[in-house]
């Protein structure tokens, strides 16, 4: 299809995001189902005058990513009840010029996670690394699908407590750093939500340590981390299917399609990373 002069935009605005995949994805998806639409990347230094932008060009949906999804919250018409709690948003709709706003971070987590919670006890011991912004979706996730408690291991304590007291009528946090190797032991499942493994050969925990547990990373590929935990022969989650899950639903907001989740794998499995 080409691009004609009432093709429709949409977009991904964050820094760095010459790696991102989602125009890949989106401009795949539209494509796919025959919608008159492109979808491209935008690096920015100025939020404000982007999501200014958005309106002014009639742009008809965007992706927000680091570091800009708190920002772009409180920048936008219209939240609901999810990204209100998170105070943090991925995705928006214009309407008319009215910009409205989502999180659809945590549901593309919130699916991945699903089949785990199928066994889960409330005795398991449930581990999240880092306290950044991916943390508090990935525990708003853990929280929506009706885990009780969690361990929240992170290099700095502050952080983890700050995460601890907005979640206190939610879900039970223990705090502890990445050193607590107690915990890392007798760990059911690890999530890992540092940036740690994103470059280089570091992994954000000692991996000697990790017994019988369920390895996830939100990062889409298989990090330091996850290889090692597959050395061990234990079972591992990369991040792949938590980031076709929130364009997923950010597709749906958008156009009112479920795309098929299958033939986005296909397309970014056989994509070098
Ligand atoms: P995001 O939005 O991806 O969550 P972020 O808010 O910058 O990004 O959070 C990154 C997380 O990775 C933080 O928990 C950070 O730990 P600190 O809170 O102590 O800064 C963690 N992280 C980054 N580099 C790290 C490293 N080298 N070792 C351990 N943790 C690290």
């Amino acid at each position: 299809m080409y691009i004609q002069a009432d093709t429709d935009v949409y977009c991904v605005i964050g820094n760095p995001v010459r790696h991102s995949l989602s125009p890949i994805l989106h401009t795949f998806m539209f494509e796919y189902y025959g919608i008159n639409a492109v979808y491209v990347a935008f690096e920015v230094q100025h939020i404000k005058e982007a999501i200014e932008g958005i309106k002014a060009l009639g742009i008809k949906g965007a992706n927000i990513t680091v570091p800009f999804k708190n920002k772009a919250f409180e920048l936008i018409d219209e939240t609901d009840e999810d990204s209100s709690f998170l105070q943090s948003i991925n995705t928006i709709k214009n309407i008319n010029g009215k910009l409205y706003g989502y999180n659809t971070d945590f549901l593309g987590f919130k699916d991945m996670f699903m089949e785990y919670t199928k066994f889960y006890s409330e005795e398991d011991v449930v581990v999240v690394l880092g306290a950044g912004g991916v943390s508090v979706s990935v525990i708003y996730a853990l929280y929506k699908l009706g885990i009780k408690r969690i361990f929240l291991l992170n290099r700095d304590i502050t952080k983890a407590k700050n995460i601890q007291k907005k979640f206190n009528d939610k879900i039970e946090i223990e705090v502890g750093n990445l050193n607590d190797k107690e915990i890392i032991n007798k760990a059911d499942v690890i999530i890992n939500c540092t940036s740690v493994g994103l470059k280089g050969n570091e992994t954000p925990i000692n991996t000697n340590w990790i017994n019988e547990s369920i390895v996830v990373d939100v990062i889409y590929f298989d990090t330091p981390l996850l290889k090692a935990a597959k050395q061990k022969g234990l079972t591992t989650i990369n991040g792949m299917d938590m980031f076709i899950g929130q364009a997923y639903y950010a597709f749906k907001i958008w156009t009112g399609i479920d795309f098929s989740k299958e033939a986005a794998q296909n397309l970014l499995g056989d994509m070098e990373l």
